[in-house]
């Protein structure tokens, strides 16, 4: 999988299938049951290390498990999350970048927020770094946010959301991901821009969807609305892996009920 492929996936209206993964045993059996892009996402803070939150990860910790998963998805898409603040500044994103790539092997790397990371998108694309956006919900911002909230409800806010994607698309991301959205903006989004954008609690009709691979393995408590439990009657992991690559290419997942329609 390339940054081509995936860009061809959304001309072709192929849903892109991505899931969050941390060490290589599990990724490597995702990657068999046919997930495309692979996300070391800062969720490893909560899922993996039992942290409240995301912003206690470091970026050494998001190599060292990028590494990890580089080894189990041979050539599969590698995204690596810059944790909380590591891309605060020109100078500090390109060290994590530099780190994330070349000792954790990443494809690209992923950063939360909208206009007001333009300038940093764009010294990192300008440096050949790949950069996939986050916009909607911004779990790193959860303390000044006060909580974890569907964003974009109102046309005011919506607009802000769309502007800030296309701030973004113009510094030079070649990926969306985009977080607990009314379905209508999660669609207004992927019409809009022409890099591909993964929804995560934002309905069917983005260009292909991720979710976190404990929430699909039905390892959370009290999950989101978004999540559905694959393993749920699926007997193993391969098979829910595979239920899960299944109902996103045929866009049997997310329904109404998994989204905030
Ligand atoms: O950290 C993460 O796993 C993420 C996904 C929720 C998109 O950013």
């Amino acid at each position: 999988m390339t940054l081509a492929r995936l860009r061809q996936a959304k001309i072709d209206q192929q849903p892109i299938v991505m899931l969050t993964a941390y060490e290589a045993g599990l990724a490597r059996v995702a990657a068999e049951a046919g997930v495309d892009a692979f996300l070391v996402g800062d969720s490893l803070g909560m899922v993996v290390q039992g942290q409240r939150d995301t912003l206690g990860v470091t970026v050494e910790e998001i190599a060292y498990h990028t590494a990890m998963v580089r080894r189990g998805v041979g050539n599969r898409l590698v995204i690596a999350d810059m944790p909380f603040l590591s891309d605060a500044t020109v100078a500090r994103a390109l060290d994590a970048a530099g780190l994330l790539m070349g000792e954790g092997g990443a494809d690209m790397v992923k950063l939360e927020g909208g206009a007001e990371k333009a300038e940093i998108v764009h010294a990192l694309t300008g440096n050949g770094v790949p950069v996939c956006g986050h916009v909607g919900l911004l779990p790193q911002r959860v303390r000044k946010l006060g909580g974890y909230r569907v964003q974009g409800r109102g046309a005011e806010e919506a607009g802000r959301i769309l502007k800030d994607a296309q701030a973004l698309v113009s510094a030079g991301i070649d990926l969306l991901v985009v977080e607990c959205v009314p379905c209508e903006l999660g669609q207004a989004l992927a019409k809009a821009i022409e890099v591909p954008v993964i929804g995560i609690g934002a309905g069917v009709d983005t260009d292909g969807q991720v979710l976190v691979m404990h929430d699909l393995l039905g390892l959370t408590d009290r999950p989101p609305r978004f999540v559905r439990d694959f393993m749920n009657g699926a007997g193993s992991i391969q098979t829910a892996f595979a239920a899960y690559v299944g109902a996103v290419r045929t866009r049997r997942f997310p329904t109404e009920q998994e989204s905030f329609c």
